[in-house]
């Protein structure tokens, strides 16, 4: 029987194991008795083939049946020692294991949620639930196995060696002729394999992604008949999927023909070689049948070694991609530290509210924000390019400008859901990055253009806008401002589920609802993109002047397409080319600014030949 080799996966596979550390840690007490135990547990296998030496050299060659039945209760006992230990060993793993798994898990779905929202821009869904799904119960299954297994095999097989040598050292060499090129198969394998088992779990990545987009896509794929093309999309990428789950059998296959074909044959030739010994006296029987059990007990630990290989390096490619994503730097709680030596003035709610007049510090400023998408192209031109824009304490602002032209993106700056890249933004004179994340996001409530709902009530969704305090009496104000009183006529009320594993509302009723979620907070800085259009113009106005009597202290920027907004806000500024060109009050403009008439004009003219 040959040794195999020392089980080294090529460096970098065990360095990405490594950072598993921390995690194992805790339960590394627990992993290490189980190791242990299976040692043992092995090792006691080893055992049974020096019984047979026994019973074959003393019992059977003295013809003592009483002594043959004691070798046998020996042999019984020794197997039921081995069964035991290798039980306990099992039950000693599984549930600090699935501690592991779950608490990887945990750490990926928190920081997931403290990305930024430049890296979800950045990576596809589908690469993240597979991260979180296939990788982490790779990672359970290495902990479980290969990782153990690694170490006892390759004790049991050292172990196994020198008794063979033990037994006869010539016959032993016969056995070990083949550890060389079993070793370098090894190598060879580890090489290629780690290649394609990346290449496997990208690709379930990517077929992840594809279906998660089919089912959310559904009604755009049925509505255009794309049916066959998303159905080829799929097959492909399945179909190149299955080829590199067929590269990896391949490799497997040609390892286990390598790891057992190469033993095999010597195990044949020190057969041969032992019984014309035994024939010459020069050995005894007994002696021959203990090395040769052993080196068929060696067999498995040997033949073993092939998948353990594999398994771990496909954890060390699931660790990989699990710390691609953990590496990832997530949202820092201020942007730069608030500088001690020079305070920034922290204006108290008392103080702003003595001010009447709105001073040049209070409400809503941007003060030369520059920004360009993280991952626009180098050298293109910012979306926002020197952006000057003011709006006053309890002031009403409306954001007009063409599409595309950076609106969605300035809101999102306020709430820090993307940093600027230069200049500043200040709320009531305060740096937004100078305060924590958690206090900017109380101070500022958001609705985008896609209203969101998740899978619970509709009350649940709109009062996660609010503070945990918030109850029953701000989920009906806020229900009245957004001019969502339908919610009273659903089904079960407030309780009625809706999101994607519940009732379907209307895009108008959607929006009604992220409005109130955006008010019920009443939070002191109204950021809203655009979350009117899909209302009738009259429901709108209701909105509106819901909006205003209820949230009269409140500063809002409002992005608007239709002058039915625009006429609501006490003010409109007007981005265009990166920067703000223009502020006044609806009439000033259309009479002043060409590109704003021709802008609301335009609108007009659509929205007139839409009512007729
Ligand atoms: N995540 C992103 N990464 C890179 N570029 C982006 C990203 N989001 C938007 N852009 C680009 O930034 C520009 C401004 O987009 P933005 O969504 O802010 O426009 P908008 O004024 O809100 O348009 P609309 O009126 O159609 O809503 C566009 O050219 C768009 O292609
Ligand atoms: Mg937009």
């Amino acid at each position: 029987m040959a040794t195999t080799p020392a089980p080294t996966a090529p460096r970098s596979a065990v360095r990405s194991l490594l950072r598993l550390w921390p995690y194992v840690r805790p339960v590394r007490a627990r992993l290490g008795t189980a190791a242990v135990v299976a040692v043992v547990a092995s090792c006691t296998g080893l055992v049974i083939p020096l019984v047979l030496k026994w019973i074959v050299d003393g019992p059977v060659a003295d013809r003592d049946t009483g002594g043959v039945w004691l070798g046998a209760l020996y042999l019984l006992l020794l197997g039921i020692a081995e069964a035991a230990l290798f039980g306990l060993r099992r039950w000693l793993v599984a549930r600090p294991l699935a501690g592991v798994e779950a608490a990887m898990r945990a750490d990926l779905y928190r920081h997931l949620q403290r990305l930024p929202v430049a890296f979800h821009d950045r990576w596809a869904s589908g690469q993240l639930l597979s991260r979180g799904t296939t990788d982490l119960m790779l990672l359970r299954m290495f902990l479980a196995f290969p990782l153990t297994f690694l170490l006892v095999n390759s004790v049991t097989i050292l172990v196994g060696v020198l008794i063979m040598l033990a037994q006869d050292w010539t016959l032993g060499l016969v056995l070990l002729a083949p550890a060389l090129p079993v070793m370098v198969v090894c190598w060879l394998f580890e090489k290629r394999y780690s290649q394609v088992a990346r290449r496997a779990q990208d690709q379930v990545g990517d077929l992840t992604t594809l279906v998660e987009e089919s089912v959310l896509g559904i009604r755009i794929i049925k509505g255009f008949g794309r049916h066959r093309s998303q159905a080829l999309a799929f097959r492909d990428l399945s179909r190149t999927l299955r080829g590199t789950e067929l590269a990896k059998a391949r490799l497997l296959a040609g390892i286990f023909a390598a790891i057992t074909t190469l033993p095999e044959l010597a195990i044949g030739a020190a057969l041969v070689l032992g019984t014309v010994q035994v024939a010459d006296g020069d050995l005894s029987a007994g002696t021959l049948v203990a090395f040769l059990s052993t080196a068929l007990a060696l067999r498995w630990p040997v033949e073993s070694i092939g998948f353990l290989l594999a398994m771990s390096q496909e954890a060390a490619t699931a660790t990989e991609r699990y710390f691609e994503v953990m590496d990832a730097a997530p949202e820092s709680g201020t942007g730069q530290p608030a500088d001690a030596a020079a305070p920034v003035p922290v204006p108290t709610r008392a103080r702003a509210r003595s001010q009447n007049r709105s001073s040049d510090h209070d409400g809503l400023r941007f003060e030369n924000v520059r920004f360009r998408y993280p991952d626009a192209e180098a050298g293109s031109v910012p979306v926002l390019d020197g952006v000057d824009l003011h709006v006053r304490h309890g002031e009403t602002m409306a954001l007009v400008g063409g599409t595309g032209s950076g609106k969605t993106t300035l809101t999102a700056l306020v709430p820090r859901l993307h940093e600027v890249t230069a200049g500043r933004i200040t709320l009531d004179g305060v740096d937004i990055t100078a305060m924590p994340r958690q206090e900017l996001r109380t101070l500022v409530a958001v609705a985008f253009e896609e209203p969101t709902l998740f899978s619970a009530g509709v009350g649940e969704n709109v009062l996660m806008g609010a503070a945990d305090t918030a109850g029953e009496a701000e989920l009906r104000r806020a229900l009245a401002v957004a001019q969502a009183d339908f919610v009273h006529a659903l089904p079960q009320g407030t309780d009625t589920q809706v999101g994607e594993q519940g009732l379907s509302l209307s895009g108008g009723q959607r929006q009604r609802l992220a409005l109130a979620r955006a008010v019920v907070g009443t939070p002191r800085f109204l950021v809203l993109d655009d979350p009117l259009s899909a209302l009738d113009v009259h429901t709108e106005a209701l909105v509106e002047a819901a909006l205003r009597r209820v949230l009269a202290g409140t500063t809002a920027l409002v992005v608007a397409h239709r002058p039915s907004t625009v006429l609501l806000a006490d003010r409109v500024a007007l981005l265009s080319g990166g920067r703000v060109t223009a502020v006044g009050t609806h009439h000033e403009l259309l009479r002043t600014n060409a590109e704003y008439a021709w802008l609301m004009s335009g609108r007009t003219e659509t929205s007139e030949r839409e009512t007729r």
